[in-house]
């Protein structure tokens, strides 16, 4: 079943029906405000940290789902109804609904009795600030007299605080009202120098109209019944009218609240509030309880007549030093901020803003399309994917309907890979972000898990020692100057944990990580897994029987028994990805376009020792980090192979998991996938076996699970992995950020039809038409679809904040369409389906465009390669002369 469509042309998800399953959201902002919007207007937004500097409240885990957010109210003042647009709060049964999911903006439209209404939500490119632009036409036979309520209700900004320190937090909230605009500004007071503002355009100085300064300004409330006061009478029994001065004196404004509890009333939600009720405004002034902004326009609208509304929910900071004006006054000085508001209120400074929204994704997007004869595949590459992979980027996990933008910061290894798949829409923001990551890298090599976006410091409550995290940073580095060739990001200066006077060039950090590794080994020679690897379920010293404790923070073990076969994998990856970059570096100013592989690099050497400390460094030479990739994969095939697959891991006992001498949990997906990406067992047949035992053990219609059998129990060694109900998450979910892994290693021996046949099953395009079963977005990824295991197999949790984005990007674009960046150019090596003709494409890389044109001529993978007219050697396209600006690519595949 669908719930709406793709409309391609226009890059939006239409959705047509306002209860979807879940929640059908999309994100506003790509710099530093940032908001959350639902299909029906819920949500809310922050200024870069989701948790520290929360504009608007929003309560996760609510009845229903998703309640409170950017809402409009229409009422018709003839007959007293009212309705919202948006379809939530008010629920009424609307006509034509469709919300348009776009780049950057969503539009929420729909008719009630004869009335259109149509909101646009975007967030200008450089603005801290959101737009909401309202349409409403009267398609009726007669004149419509409507009064329009806006309403958002403010967060006290650190959002934990907000929710849950309430004997303080009831009393701090204080708002200024000046010229219509509804000024929010708890604790500007004292230690803040930022405040939010909501203003409208019916109280615009634009518009013309005479009074700039609102006779209410800084009154004092006649009205809230918090304070007493005349309306200590129910507004609904209709006591005395607290009508505003403004009424009728500028276009139709007839009043604002700013306390929710007035505006709302005693006991009533969103759903009912009494001001739209009543269809009059109380115009109170908030002091303490709950801050909110509403407005309250009247339109008269002829037949067939529109009229616009803009609404503006902005942040801004002011310099410390004139925060007030006059100086002295507890006045907020708005001197800075008042422009900004004047610009955002003109329809056609909108227009302006709104076509650079579009052209800056266009810009983005335009970085690679491609065009194959799947439209699933199309539609993911050239629009959605890419998208959420800008959308993971600036989130890492923080703030999604399903991370509530309180727990975590931004994640070590989770955004090293949300870079694979951004780094070549906005490279110079990938660096900016490689050296956040790096700069919270400890000395030890080691890494903090997550940092806090607002401060760059890493998290303490979560700490350190996953012993996967510090590896991921080598393979982030190697995309950025893969896609770039800016070799001068390895000679920046990076602290380790943020002090200074601790700094090493960058390639110093990568070295470290790769010494953490070494310098981490188990029994076996393998790592040591830490408090866990890339599963943050496997928590093999966690030892928990304690309810309630973090299963990755908690560690009963000394920790020198665990070692973990993923992580062996990833180094093997990250020391080859070493090598190279080692050897650029070394070629720099030699040879720009020589050819770096792995395959000219020498033979092992015998004498690699693994190091005891980075002061003694085996690794000088790109050789070194061969030599330390090879041994690695001699361990892992020596004790990490299972006999038909990769073994996961040994546990604190030195027992075997993911063995086939196991009673559950005998196979796991992610060493199959890492350890053939890494190239280990490609020589020897064990990369097919093991992926043949995928194929029969672990893939489902709906992707491929995580492990089987899962785990019917709790096992105090195994950790959280078997905390969860069999099928879901990590005890035998379709994890699908482990999937692409498998797609990739399939395409690395040759098997292009499976590889998209994997991609295909967690495709959300393709599984739109099982949107009853699916339930989560059809056009992003969800970090987990349901396992066969469990009773809802094949439905989907956690839409949107999840490496599935970048790393199902990097499957199709860089190993299936094969369309792949190196250091010394673009290799070109698609390994499609047999049943494809073939596929267009156009990449800018590095500055120049590649049309690329591939031709199946046969059914296998081997190709023929033109480059510009002329026949190449191999796969990679070199770099063309500076000054060339086009390549036309031609590929053949037979
Ligand atoms: C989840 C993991 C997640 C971890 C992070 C666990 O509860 O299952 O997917 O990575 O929490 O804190
Ligand atoms: C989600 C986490 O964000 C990610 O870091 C982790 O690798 C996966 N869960 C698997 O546990």
């Amino acid at each position: 079943m669908r719930y709406g469509y793709f409309d391609d042309e226009r890059r939006e998800y239409v959705i047509t029906q306002p209860d979807t399953p879940l929640p059908w959201i999309n994100y506003l902002g790509s710099e530093a405000y940032f908001g959350l919007i639902s299909n029906t207007a819920g949500g809310y937004s922050f200024y870069r940290d989701a948790r520290l500097r929360r504009i608007t409240r929003y309560r996760y885990n609510n009845v229903p789902f998703d309640y409170g957010g950017r809402y409009i109210y229409v009422r018709d003042n003839a007959t007293r109804e009212f309705w919202s647009p948006s379809w939530q709060p008010t629920r009424r049964p609307l006509e034509g609904y469709s919300c348009r999911h776009g780049l950057g903006y969503t539009i929420i439209g729909s008719t009630y009795r004869g009335i259109e209404a149509q909101a646009r939500y975007f967030v200008p490119l450089g603005e801290n600030l959101e737009i909401w632009q309202l349409t409403v036409t009267n398609r009726r036979g007669e004149a419509a007299d409507l009064s329009i309520f806006s309403a958002v209700e403010f967060c006290l900004w650190d959002a934990q605080d907000d929710a849950t320190n309430l004997q303080r937090n009831l009393n701090t909230g204080e708002v200024e009202i000046e010229d219509g605009v509804l000024y929010h500004k708890t604790e500007y007071r004292e230690r803040r120098n930022h405040f939010a503002y909501f203003a409208c355009s019916s109280f615009s100085p634009l518009e013309g109209g005479p009074s700039r300064t609102s006779p209410l300004e800084r009154g004092p409330s006649t009205t809230s019944p918090l304070k007493g006061g005349p309306s200590t009478t129910s507004p609904l029994e209709g006591g005395p009218s607290t009508t505003s001065p403004l009424e009728g004196g500028q276009r139709g404004v007839t009043g604002f609240d700013t306390q929710r509890d007035v505006f709302l009333g005693p006991y009533r939600g969103w759903d009912n509030p009494a001001a739209v009720e009543r269809g009059q405004s109380f115009n109170s002034v908030a002091h303490g309880w709950a801050p909110i902004g509403s407005h309250h326009v009247k339109v008269t609208l002829q037949p067939g007549e529109t009229r616009q509304v803009i609404f503006l929910l902005g942040y801004h900071e002011n310099p410390r030093d004139h925060k007030f004006d006059p100086p002295g006054s507890q006045t907020i000085n708005k001197t800075t901020v008042k422009p900004t508001i004047a610009r955002y209120l003109d329809p056609a400074q909108i227009e302006v803003a709104f076509g650079a929204l579009r052209t800056y994704w266009d810009g983005l997007l335009g970085i690679l399309q491609v065009e194959t004869p799947d439209v699933h595949t199309d539609r993911m590459v050239n629009v959605w994917n890419a998208y959420q992979c800008v959308v993971t980027f600036n989130m890492s996990r923080s703030a999604s309907f399903f991370e509530s933008g309180i727990g975590r910061g931004l994640g070590f290894r989770d955004s090293n890979q949300d870079l694979l798949g951004f780094v070549h829409m906005a490279p110079a923001r990938a660096r900016e972000r490689i050296l956040d990551l790096a700069a919270t890298q400890l000395e030890s090599g080691g890494a903090y898990h997550q940092y806090q976006p607002l401060t760059r410091r890493g998290n303490d409550d979560v700490g350190s020692n996953f012993n996967d995290d510090p590896l991921w940073l080598v393979l982030g580095v190697a995309a950025y100057l893969k896609e770039t060739g800016d070799w001068s990001i390895l000679d920046q200066p990076v602290p380790y944990d943020n002090q200074p006077g601790s700094e090493t060039p960058l390639y110093e950090h990568l070295q470290r990580s790769l010494h953490y590794t070494l310098e981490r080994l188990g029994p076996h020679g393998l790592p040591l897994i830490g408090r866990a690897d890339w599963n943050d379920c496997l928590n093999l010293n966690c030892f928990s029987d304690e309810p309630g404790q973090s299963f990755q923070t908690t560690t009963n073990k000394d920790g020198q028994v665990a070692e973990s076969v993923f992580i062996a994998g990833l180094f093997v990856l990250a020391a080859k990805e070493m090598a190279q970059i080692a050897n650029g570096k070394s070629q720099i100013g030699k040879s720009a376009n020589q050819q770096i592989t792995n395959d000219n690099l020498q033979p092992p050497t015998s004498n690699f020792q693994p190091p005891t400390s980075i002061l003694h460094s085996p690794f000088s030479t790109p050789q070194s980090y061969l030599d330390a990739a090879r041994q690695m994969e001699a361990v892992v095939l020596e004790h990490g192979w299972d006999g038909e697959w990769f073994l996961r891991a040994y546990d604190d006992f030195g027992h075997k998991v993911g063995s086939h001498e196991c009673e559950e949990g005998k196979i796991f997906i992610e060493p199959q996938g890492f350890c053939v990406m890494a190239g280990i067992g490609l020589g020897d047949g064990r990369a097919e076996q093991a992926l043949e035992s995928v194929n029969r053990l672990l893939a489902t219609p709906h992707g491929i699970v995580l492990q089987q059998p899962a785990y019917s129990r709790y096992y105090l060694h195994l950790g959280e992995i078997s905390s969860y109900p069999p099928g879901y998450k990590e005890n035998g979910g379709i994890f699908c950020h482990s999937n692409p892994w498998v797609m990739i290693a399939e395409t690395m021996v040759g098997h292009g039809d499976r590889a998209h046949d994997y991609y295909t099953r967690i495709n959300p395009s393709a599984r739109e038409a099982i949107g009853e079963i699916h339930r989560c977005e059809p056009y992003v990824y969800a970090q987990m679809i349901a396992g066969r295991d469990a009773p809802t197999h094949g439905e989907a949790k956690n839409s949107w904040l999840t490496g599935t984005a970048a790393l199902n990007y990097v499957a199709i674009t860089q190993w299936i369409l094969g369309i792949r960046p190196t250091f010394d150019g673009l290799q070109i090596a698609p390994v499609i389906p047999a049943s494809w003709s073939g596929f267009q494409a156009t990449r800018v890389f590095r500055g120049v465009a590649y049309r690329i044109d591939v031709e199946r001529a046969g059914p296998g993978n081997a190709i023929s390669l033109t480059v510009d007219g002329r026949p190449v050697a191999g796969n990679l396209v070199s770099l063309p002369p500076p000054g060339q600006t086009e390549v036309v690519v031609k590929v053949v595949l037979c």
